[in-house]
């Protein structure tokens, strides 16, 4: 058996504009996602057949990594609500990619990886857990596992369902948790972790530590309860700079109110933070993203908040606070007639959570 766990994501700035190589922010939430896989007679989902047209993300890995594997239960558990903006279908992606890798293996032949991928080893060197000390040989379990590659096979998967056009700052987020920022530059006070490409659009992926700043600040989530799926939405936005390439403007501005975001983040100035987000929000606004339920509960919670704004595709899904008072932002976004969710900024990423021996596959026999 093995089981591997993923968090949600918020956006605090750049949706949208990401997608065309504009900077971003995001930040892994407490609310997570979890993937177990068991041995099976047929292939099951939550204890249903498995439809591999209804689940294309876990449909699109199994390709990848479990090719010819035995057929398995796979359980999903956790409190991200699906297609409301939290990074379901990511940290779904993310956790499915770990527990596939933990449960089949990873080949290593001369102290290094004969098999899988990772961004981590620019050198081709890496002191990982995974270096053998015996030769070739099979690593299992969280020897096998690698956070950058759960994350590239996750922005595949992402990618293919949303029509191509996806940026790997959901994929990323899920994987790595902490706080994550997309750039089209490397970025000097930021940690760089690797860039990724697809479509022509080039994105610098960093980390930023934001711990010193964050202690008496919260995300207060508020659902509106209607499912709008990523791939409409960034479908609507490309339709729309199709008809009017002018519009590209708008979408350049979210970038610099994204980079006025990241600096305040450095600086540790959170009302700085929230007055940019609010910002962002009426950029997504403009743009046609948000809906008449995402704006009621912006205006309940705005009040006793320093920044409000929608959060991932819009259309629906949620909208976040960041505040000082979570308890009475969350009144009033429930009296308003939404679900609220309270998280901290910056959550811890992919984790192993079980791997019991023997492994599920071994498919270099
Ligand atoms: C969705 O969470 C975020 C979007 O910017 C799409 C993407 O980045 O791929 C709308």
């Amino acid at each position: 058996m093995v089981q591997a766990s993923a968090p949600g994501k918020c956006i605090l700035f750049g949706e949208h504009a990401v997608v065309y190589g504009q900077p971003a922010v995001a930040v892994a939430i407490d609310q997570r996602l979890a993937v177990k896989l068991e041995h099976c007679n047929d292939w099951r989902i939550d204890g249903m057949k498995f439809h591999p047209q209804r689940h294309p993300h876990v449909k699109a890995l199994m390709d990848r990594l479990w090719n010819n594997g035995p057929p398995l239960s796979i359980k999903i558990s956790g409190d991200i609500p699906p297609a409301s903006g939290l990074g379901s279908s990511a940290a779904l992606s993310v956790a499915a990619a770990a527990a596939l890798r933990a449960g089949r293996g990873r080949q290593i032949k001369d102290d290094d990886w004969a098999e899988g991928w990772t961004a981590s080893r620019p050198n081709g060197v890496y002191d990982g857990p995974w270096k053998s000390e015996i030769g070739d040989e099979v690593e299992h379990g969280i020897n096998a596992v690698d956070v950058d590659e759960a994350s590239i096979l996750a922005h595949a998967v992402e990618a293919a369902a949303q029509g191509g056009r996806a940026s790997p700052l959901d994929s990323s987020t899920c994987a790595h948790g902490g706080c994550i920022v997309l750039s089209n530059v490397v970025e000097k006070d930021l940690n760089w972790l690797y860039s990724r490409s697809l479509n022509n659009v080039q994105w610098q992926v960093h980390s930023i530590q934001l711990s010193p700043v964050i202690d008496d600040v919260w995300l207060v989530i508020g659902n509106t309860g209607i499912h709008a799926p990523t791939s409409k939405q960034v479908a609507r936005v490309a339709e729309i700079l199709d008809e009017n390439p002018t519009r590209m403007r708008e979408i350049e501005t979210i970038g610099i109110i994204s980079r006025r975001g990241i600096n305040a983040l450095k600086a540790g100035e959170m009302e700085a933070v929230g007055r940019a987000m609010s910002e962002n929000h009426l950029m997504l606004r403009n743009l046609g993203v948000s809906c008449p339920e995402l704006e009621n509960l912006i205006v309940a919670a705005a009040p006793s908040s320093l920044g409000v704004k929608l959060t991932g595709a819009g259309g629906g899904g949620c909208m976040i606070a960041l505040t000082r008072n979570p308890k009475e932002t969350s009144e009033a976004i429930e009296l308003a007639g939404g679900r609220t969710m309270i998280s901290r900024l910056a959550a811890p990423g992919l984790a192993l959570d079980e791997f019991s021996e023997p492994p599920l596959w071994n498919p270099f026999e």
